[in-house]
């Protein structure tokens, strides 16, 4: 049957040759497995998302009360609805550790700088779709969230006067945040995880042409540095997945509304203004900079500046070695970086005043910094340390690693720097 259907349309053997005999690093640490969850992340709330929208209704009058309806009347209701909620943070709580990761092993460095800015990319479509997302439930937070981003915009009438408004009311379909509004969100908010799972597509595939990087961030130089995909990375993907499930499942039925705002469960009143507007928590860094700086065009560049960057991160980073595991000062870098988003998470989360700005002022100072200042001159005058020569050698030391089956060709796909 695979092999009638080979001829025709060789699908089982591109899934045999890409998911089962593919070689993976053997060094792949469970920081590799949340690839694999993200994708699980994905489905879950397309599946969930496709459900909700069956009994959801997208206009300004019945939105609340149809959150409502599924979660007392619809069969289950209250377990898809907490599932596609706490999955929407589930899945930045995961990609987040992604991005992460890839930040402390160099991945995004050559040959993989094409799948690390479809990575950039996946990640604004993210953003877009949960800011949307966040708008159905038509709840105060909901609609003040939305008032206060969309107009972001109108701070091009800095540039261009009445370009901004323009903008600004175009996104609203009207002259304030309404139905309309609501209604465009939610189309919009299930158009887009289809062009993330699109994608998805272009991010795997980039993968499987440049090959998984590792731990050491050394290229697969012989057979006996990888192993195929399964048995062995699949089962490690799938303990991975096991665990991230349980935690997930734990906030779903014993905490569904803990990652939300309390104010969202009041419906949107536009003549109510709440005293503290803020984003759902994987936004608050983000938030942190766009009002850490004074003038409100610059801090919307600012933050946009903060996720573009991303993007250029393959050039501006020109260290011999990609693994920070061998990069003595820039390892201190790494997490200095990671610390000053945490604390822009914190600072995004407080009122806009005093003290808390000029923290957030600081850390946004070394968020650029590290990218534009650190990046660039540390990697240039660092000496890395030794670093193994193939990963065999970093699992089984010099002297097993030479009995190893070194000298071995692995396959094309894992080698790419060499075609
Ligand atoms: C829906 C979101 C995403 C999905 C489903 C996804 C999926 C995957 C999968 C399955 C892998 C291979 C397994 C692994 O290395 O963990 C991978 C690798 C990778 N992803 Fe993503 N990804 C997503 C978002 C991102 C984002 C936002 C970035 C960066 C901005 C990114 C950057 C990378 C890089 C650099 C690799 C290669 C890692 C390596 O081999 O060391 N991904 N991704």
């Amino acid at each position: 049957m695979a092999k009638w259907w080979d001829e025709r349309l060789p699908l089982p053997r591109m899934m045999h040759d890409q998911f089962i005999d593919f070689p993976t690093p053997r060094n792949l640490n469970y920081l590799w497995t949340f690839g694999g969850i993200l994708t699980f992340c994905l489905v879950a709330q397309i599946v969930t998302g496709i459900v909700l929208a069956m009994h959801y209704q997208p206009s300004a009058a019945e939105a609340f009360n149809s959150l409502d309806h599924i979660r007392r009347d619809v069969n289950y209701g209250w377990l898809i609805q907490a599932m596609h909620a706490v999955g929407a943070s589930m899945f930045f709580i995961a990609v987040y550790i992604h991005i992460f990761r890839g930040l402390y092993y160099g991945s995004y460095r050559a040959p993989r700088e094409i799948l690390w800015i479809l990575g950039v990319f996946i990640f604004l479509a993210m953003m877009a779709t949960a800011f949307m997302g966040y708008a159905l439930p038509w709840g105060q937070m909901s609609f003040w969230g939305v008032t206060v981003i969309t107009n972001l915009f109108s701070s091009l009438d800095q540039v261009i006067p009445g370009l901004g408004t323009a903008i600004v009311q175009w996104l609203w379909g009207g002259y304030s945040v309404s139905g309309t509004t609501l209604n465009r969100f939610f189309s919009l908010h299930y158009l887009l995880p289809f062009v993330i799972f699109g994608l998805v597509i272009l991010h795997i595939w980039a993968l499987h042409v440049a090959g998984q990087n590792n731990p050491t961030g050394i290229e697969i130089k012989t057979k006996s540095d990888s192993l195929p995909m399964y048995p062995y990375a699949v089962a490690k993907d799938a303990v991975g997945l096991f665990a991230f499930v349980i935690l997930f499942a734990w906030f779903v039925l014993f905490l569904p509304d803990y990652l939300g705002h309390p104010d969202n469960f009041t419906e949107a009143n536009p003549l109510v203004t709440p005293p503290h507007i803020v984003p759902e928590w994987y936004f608050l860094p983000f938030y942190a900079i766009l009002r850490a700086i004074p003038d409100k065009l610059g801090g919307v560049i600012a933050m946009f500046a903060s996720i573009a960057i991303l993007a250029f991160i393959p050039w501006l980073d020109r260290s011999p070695v990609r693994s920070a595991k061998y990069r003595p000062i820039y390892k201190w870098f790494f997490w200095l970086f990671l610390i000053s988003c945490l604390a822009l998470g914190y600072l995004g989360s407080k009122p806009a005043e005093g003290v808390y700005v000029f923290w957030a002022r600081i850390f946004t100072l070394y968020y650029f910094a590290h990218f534009l200042i650190v990046m660039p001159i540390v990697s240039s005058i660092e000496t890395p340390t030794k670093t193994p020569r193939s990963i065999t050698e970093a699992v089984l030391g010099e002297d097993e690693a030479a009995g190893a089956g070194a000298g071995v060709p692995a396959g094309a796909a894992a080698a790419p720097e060499h075609r």
